[in-house]
Parts: C-alpha cells; sequence; structure tokens
C-alpha cells in the first residue's frame, strides 16, 4: 500500500512540514471516525492550475459500518465531481452536501472539513456517511458526534493535529472502549456505560456527573497535565488489581481549553495476563536453575563416592556417571541464564571442551577444539546432544592416545601429508602446523558444527589410534557408544556413523527441532 508521503510525492505541491502534519493526523483520526460513525476521507489538492484532489487517506469507523467498501487511496477527483472540496478549501470553513458514492446508487452526505497548517489550508478530510440513518441519534450519539464537531473545528483552526502527540501503543483505550466527556472546569458531563463500568472497578459508584476525577478521589489522572499543557496525556491507574488505562484529549477553542475527552479502558484483564506470562517465564528459568543446581549435587556427590573407591573399574564407571550428568548441567545452566526457551549450542560446547581437555591432562594433555555454528535450538535437542557429545570428547581423549601413556609422540598421526584434525575454519582434512604451533603435531581433538536449515552435522575427529579392528558401531555393546546411539538414532531421530581416518572419527546429523512452545504453555 502506498504510503501518504507517496502518494502527495509527484502529485501535489506539498512540502514536508504540510507531509508531516498530514501524517500526524492520519496516525490519530482513527478517534475521529469513531466518534463520528463515518469513513474520513483526506484530500489534498492536486494542483493550484488544474484543481482536483487526490485521495491521501482512508479510514474506516470500528463503531459503525463502512460506507466505502473500496480502495479510494491515490484515487484522483476532478472539481466538477466533488464541487465542495474546492469551495471548503477557498471558505477556510466547514461545508456540508451530497456526493455520489461510486460503488453503490446511493449518494452519501458529506461535511467537508479544511485542515489548517500554520495559517494555509493544505487539505480537506471529509466524513462520510449514509443518507439515511436508520434510526433516531440517541444521547451516546449525540455526545460523539457534538465532540467530533469540536475535534472537526479543531482541524479547520490548526489545533488537530496536536503539536505533539504521545506515541501510542495498542493498548491505548479506543473509543469503543469508554468515552467520557469533561467540562472546561475538568467536570465529568457525559460517561458512557463502559466508562462507567471502568469507575466502578476502580470503587467509583455514584455521584459521577458534575464531578471532577479528583473529587471522585481519583489522583494522578492524566486530566490536569492534559489541561495545563494543552496536549493529549495517558496514564494508568492502579487500584490493587484493577488497572484502568485514561487517556485525556483536551478540547481546544481559541487557545482556551473547554473541555475534554477521556477515553477510558479497563485493563485489568491484560495486565493480569501480563503478569501471568512474565510470571511463567521467570518460573522456567528459576526451574532450570534449581535443576541445574540438583545436577550439580548429585555429580558432586558421584565424585565423592569415587575418590573413595580404589583406582579400577568401579571408580571410573562413577567418575564416568559423574561427568553425564554434568553435561546436562550444563545445558539448564545456559537455559537457565536466557529468557527464551532456546540455547545456542555454541553457548554449551566450551564448558563440554573444559571438561574433556581436564579429563585429559591427567593422562595425555589433549587439545581440543571446535568449530562451525550449531544455532539455536530447545533443550529437548540440546541436552541429549550434550551428552553425545560429551561422550565422545570423553573417548577420544581416553582412548586415542592410549598407546602414548603420557610419553613420546610417535602414536599419533600429524604433519601436512596426513589427515590431521582440521584446524577451526580450515578445510576438512588439512592441519597446518602452523595454524597452531604448539599443538599442532600433538593429540588433538577436534569437533566440528554445521547446521543447514533443521539439520545439524556434527564430526568428532582425533589423530589417534584409531577404532580397534573389527570395530562397529552398530554391534557394540560397550556403555558409552550405545549410549551415544540410543541418542543419536532414537531420541534425536538421526543418522551415525564411525570410521577410520588418521584418526578417529564419528560423524553424525540429526534434524534439530525447535522448543515447542505450545508444550511449555501447558506447563
Ligand atoms: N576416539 C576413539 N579412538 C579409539 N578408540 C575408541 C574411540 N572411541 C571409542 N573407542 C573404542 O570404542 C570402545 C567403546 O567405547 P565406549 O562405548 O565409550 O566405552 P568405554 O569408553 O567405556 O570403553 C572403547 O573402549 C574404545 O576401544
Ligand atoms: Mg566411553
Amino acid at each position: 500500500m502506498a504510503t501518504l508521503a507517496e502518494l502527495l510525492r509527484g502529485r501535489t505541491l506539498a512540502p514536508e512540514a504540510v507531509v508531516e502534519h498530514l501524517q500526524r493526523l492520519v496516525s490519530s483520526w482513527g478517534i475521529l471516525s469513531d466518534l463520528s460513525f463515518s469513513d474520513l476521507l483526506l484530500f489534498v489538492p492536486i494542483s493550484a492550475q488544474q484543481g482536483g484532489f487526490v485521495v491521501v487517506g482512508q479510514v474506516r469507523p470500528t463503531t459503525s459500518q463502512t460506507l466505502h467498501l473500496e480502495d479510494l487511496l491515490g484515487r484522483e477527483v476532478g472539481d466538477n465531481e466533488r464541487p465542495l472540496l474546492a469551495r471548503a478549501c477557498a471558505l477556510g470553513s466547514v461545508v456540508e452536501g451530497e456526493v455520489p458514492v461510486t460503488a453503490r446508487s446511493e449518494r452519501a452526505r458529506v461535511v467537508c472539513i479544511p485542515v489548517r497548517m500554520r495559517g494555509d489550508i493544505v487539505a480537506v478530510l471529509t466524513r462520510e456517511a449514509p443518507l439515511v440513518v436508520g434510526r433516531r441519534a440517541g444521547e451516546l450519539e449525540r455526545v460523539y458526534v457534538g465532540v467530533f464537531d469540536r475535534l472537526a473545528r479543531m482541524v479547520t483552526a490548526g489545533t488537530f493535529p496536536f503539536p505533539a502527540d504521545e506515541p501510542l501503543s495498542s493498548e491505548a483505550p479506543r473509543v469503543g472502549d469508554g468515552v467520557m466527556t469533561l467540562d472546561g472546569a475538568g467536570r465529568i458531563e457525559f460517561s458512557s456505560p463502559n466508562a462507567v463500568n471502568a469507575l466502578h472497578r476502580l470503587g467509583i459508584y455514584r455521584g459521577i456527573m458534575g464531578a471532577s476525577l479528583a473529587e471522585l478521589g481519583l489522583e494522578h489522572t492524566p486530566v490536569p497535565v492534559a489541561f495545563n499543557q494543552q496536549l493529549p496525556v495517558s496514564e494508568e491507574l492502579e487500584l490493587g488489581d484493577v488497572a484502568v488505562f485514561m487517556r485525556c484529549i483536551p478540547l481546544l477553542d481559541q487557545g482556551k481549553v473547554t473541555g475534554a475527552l477521556l477515553l477510558v479502558r479497563d485493563v485489568t484483564d491484560l495486565r493480569r495476563r501480563d503478569r501471568l506470562l512474565l510470571g511463567k517465564d521467570v518460573a522456567i528459568r528459576e526451574v532450570h536453575h534449581r535443576v541445574k543446581n540438583n545436577l550439580q549435587t548429585i555429580s558432586s556427590l558421584l565424585r565423592l563416592q569415587a575418590r573413595r573407591l580404589p583406582k579400577g573399574d568401579g571408580r571410573h564407571a562413577l567418575e564416568e556417571a559423574e561427568r553425564r550428568v554434568r553435561s546436562i548441567a550444563v545445558v539448564h545452566e545456559i537455559l537457565s541464564r536466557d529468557t527464551t526457551d532456546e540455547v545456542d549450542f555454541n553457548d554449551i560446547l566450551p564448558s563440554l571442551v573444559r571438561m574433556a581437555e581436564d579429563l585429559s591432562s591427567a593422562t595425555v594433555p589433549t587439545k581440543v577444539t571446535w568449530s562451525g555454528e550449531a544455532g539455536e535450538m530447545g533443550a529437548q535437542v540440546a541436552t541429549p546432544l550434550a551428552v553425545a557429545l560429551n561422550e565422545l570428547m570423553q573417548n577420544a581423549v581416553e582412548h586415542a592416545f592410549v598407546a602414548l601413556g603420557g610419553h613420546g609422540a610417535e602414536h599419533y598421526h600429524s604433519g601436512p601429508a596426513g589427515h590431521g584434525v582440521p584446524s577451526p575454519g580450515a578445510a576438512s582434512g588439512a592441519t597446518g602446523p602452523a595454524d597452531d604451533p604448539d599443538n599442532a603435531s600433538g593429540p588433538r581433538v577436534h569437533v566440528s558444527l554445521s547446521r543447514e536449515g533443521d539439520l545439524l552435522s556434527v564430526q568428532v575427529r582425533d589423530n589417534g589410534s584409531g577404532l580397534p579392528e573389527g570395530f562397529s558401531i552398530e554391534a557394540t555393546t560397550s556403555l558409552g557408544l550405545s549410549i551415544v546411539r540410543g541418542l543419536v538414532n532414537s531420541q534425536l531421530g538421526g543418522t551415525m556413523k564411525m570410521y577410520n581416518d588418521g584418526g578417529t572419527v564419528v560423524e553424525f546429523v540429526v534434524p534439530v527441532k525447535h522448543s515447542d512452545r505450545d508444550e511449555l504453555a501447558r506447563i
């Protein structure tokens, strides 16, 4: 859809300031349309010589049916088609009349309101309503149209739109939410049924008419400031659990505030929902935090228990269990930090890498590196992924360099001709000693991640002794790789392979599901 500025460009002689004035008018004229129960159009003269106007704005009422079903933006009309427009411009005052509605075989009642800016008529605002009104207007309708007329006079006087209008949130009250009108002294003249309800929610039941909000016990309303500054002011009133949003639009005449339109909306339910959502967010993070703490406690207990055993299988098994628990805790740690229910796996990986390097330091100090981006994923993917990667990195540092026993350096693959571990960012299989002079020829493990859409590919490569003769990932019954196989194939629904290539290479591809927000919403 063309913007107002685009519609004006090239067609008319409207300078920037006029465009800005009309933009402010159009951004606040929903109230005018709703108060008048009518469609509004904004016409701008095309050129002084040729005459004619172009429609640069159109709005439909939310309080009534629309008259113009078609999109009239950009439509040009000649002076003979709509003579009232030129007349309103020439007179500089409101002109009423009738026009045919093109899309229907009807006529419409039109009120042409000249839009003045710093003394000049720059456009014409028209209120367009069906000619026959079905029923006699009630009090509410009469009051609304009365306020519209006063605002229309402000448009012609150049005082509406306001020079500085506050930016409106989507929660700002509209005419349909509740309307009060105030006289020049801030006393209530009229209150729509919804506005009365809102006052009831604030504990005000009697004596509304003729009283000011302050007399009714409502302090901190937007009314005094709006009267004082002659600008619209919004304020949210809270009384216990009840929240009412008020927007006070002063009505001006000859530089004086002669009254005000007060739009009122009971936002108690909205606020309650906000609080619930916020509460849920905090609660979810808190749960992750507690899960992490509990897992860390379990892991510490396992560590203590392991230390009491003599070196051997039992102790080793407890130490492995301790690290498995810790790898899950890492995921919850990251989840507890963020407000989202997604984690970037690259935030988790460094902790896992550190765990593997720590483990290696006792036997064969191994450099563990990683490259690539795993991207965002839900906890239901990140957790099994963390456990699997932990398992594979531990295996590499535990088994690949066993022959070294912490001494010598002849059992691992290295050198430019070998299939060493790619350094971060380098092409697979090409390790240059220059990349990392300290470690290029030492024991290394490298994890590469790559994400394409919802598929995550992971490779864990070491430059060690390779897998034992006849080893097969499908057939192995050992615990660590059985866990990895189960996580990758069953839990994550992916595929994996293990092979020797200048060391051991484990590759797997898993679909990355995003966190199920609906699931979370049900918590
Ligand atoms: N990166 C590796 N390099 C060499 N051998 C490996 C590697 N990863 C696994 N293996 C072999 O696979 C076996 C099974 O591993 P796993 O299931 O994790 O059990 P565990 O680590 O408890 O021995 C290991 O004992 C080891 O012989
Ligand atoms: Mg293992």
